[in-house]
């Protein structure tokens, strides 16, 4: 048997949403969702070290402040995992932050993620891939994303994953803005004005085939009709800031933009790294956004990359 390590390091990936598509909501106050996540080469990087009692600490390379306390996602997970197995173990959690905080992009759950594979693998429990997918799913909708990574579609809570096929790699440009979004008040907002539009959603939202088709085939033009997110509008309601950016990285030439997810971040779909640079300059030149950052998906998902 191979000795219990006494430090596993691993990382997990932020995501955008090329689609999202929210329909009514269940009992629990959840929506019903049919969303194409793609994972981004932004990561978060846990470190999970033996010790006697649970501890955190972060480092970032983002701006923004992240609770340390017991309402951290990572900290939830840490307690999660010792409840559902009685566990008294400790370990001390050290996150280093590439994704923008609060920003749409699911950086809190690729913490959770990154430290339920970490700890599975330090307190020697060897869930496996669904079992800590399941877990994960009770910390938050975007944590089993997380876990598999690439491009997948996510229906349910956003949390039942079937993996997208894709061609080729796809780059973007984030447009950051200042400010952030709370997730639960952009649905509650998606609510009110699908309320007084007196529209029905759909039970169960699909997707669009022609974006599965626009991954599968390298469409560059097709995924272009095909970026949409029901919750835009209620996140332009709630930061006024939010669509000239979209308006702005469409006007100088990118083939499409949209919000993530809840937002606030801007996923500018581009051509190349070329238009994604200047793009960024007209952008930062207007004072629309506090900072850019090129990125490329898909990436992987949840992955150790040390264990000593
Ligand atoms: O799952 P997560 O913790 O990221 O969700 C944050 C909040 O977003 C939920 O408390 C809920 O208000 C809203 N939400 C929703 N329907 C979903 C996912 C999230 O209403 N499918």
């Amino acid at each position: 048997m191979t000795p219990a390590p006494s430090r596993v390091v691993v990382r997990a990936p932020g995501k955008i949403n090329l689609s999202l598509g929210v329909g009514a909501v269940d009992a629990h106050g959840y929506h019903a969702l049919a969303t194409v996540f793609q994972a981004v080469d932004l990561y978060e990087t846990v470190t999970a070290s033996r010790a006697d009692t649970l501890s955190l600490e972060m480092t970032s390379s983002v701006p923004g402040e992240l609770p340390l306390d017991g309402s951290n996602l990572a900290l939830r997970a840490a307690e999660l995992m010792r409840e559902e197995f009685s566990l008294t173990e400790g370990a001390a959690l050290h996150i280093d932050k590439q994704v923008p905080i609060a920003g749409g992009m699911g950086g809190g759950s690729a913490d959770a993620a990154a430290a339920l594979v970490a700890l599975d693998r330090l307190w020697g429990l060897g869930l496996g891939g669904e079992g800590l997918r399941r877990l994960g799913a009770r910390l938050g909708a975007d944590v089993p994303f997380a876990m598999l990574g690439h491009t997948a579609l996510g229906r349910g809570n956003g949390g039942d994953l079937t993996t997208v096929l894709t061609h080729g790699e796809w780059t973007w440009l984030l447009a950051i803005p200042g400010g952030h979004l709370s997730t639960p008040q952009v649905f509650r907002t998606f609510d009110e004005i699908v309320r007084t539009t007196g529209r029905r959603p759909a039970e169960q939202p699909e997707v669009d085939e022609r974006q599965l088709q626009a991954l599968s085939g390298g469409n560059i033009e097709l995924l272009a009709e095909t970026l949409e997110n029901d919750l835009q509008v209620a996140a332009f309601a709630l930061h006024p800031g939010l669509e000239p950016v979209v308006e702005t990285a469409e006007r100088l030439g990118a083939p499409a933009a949209l919000v993530s997810g809840s937002g606030p971040t801007v996923a500018v779909l581009v051509e190349d790294e070329a238009q994604a640079r200047s793009i960024a300059a007209g952008l930062m030149r207007d004072s629309l956004v506090d900072s850019c950052l090129v990125v490329r998906g898909s990436a992987p998902g949840a992955s150790v990359l040390v264990e000593e």
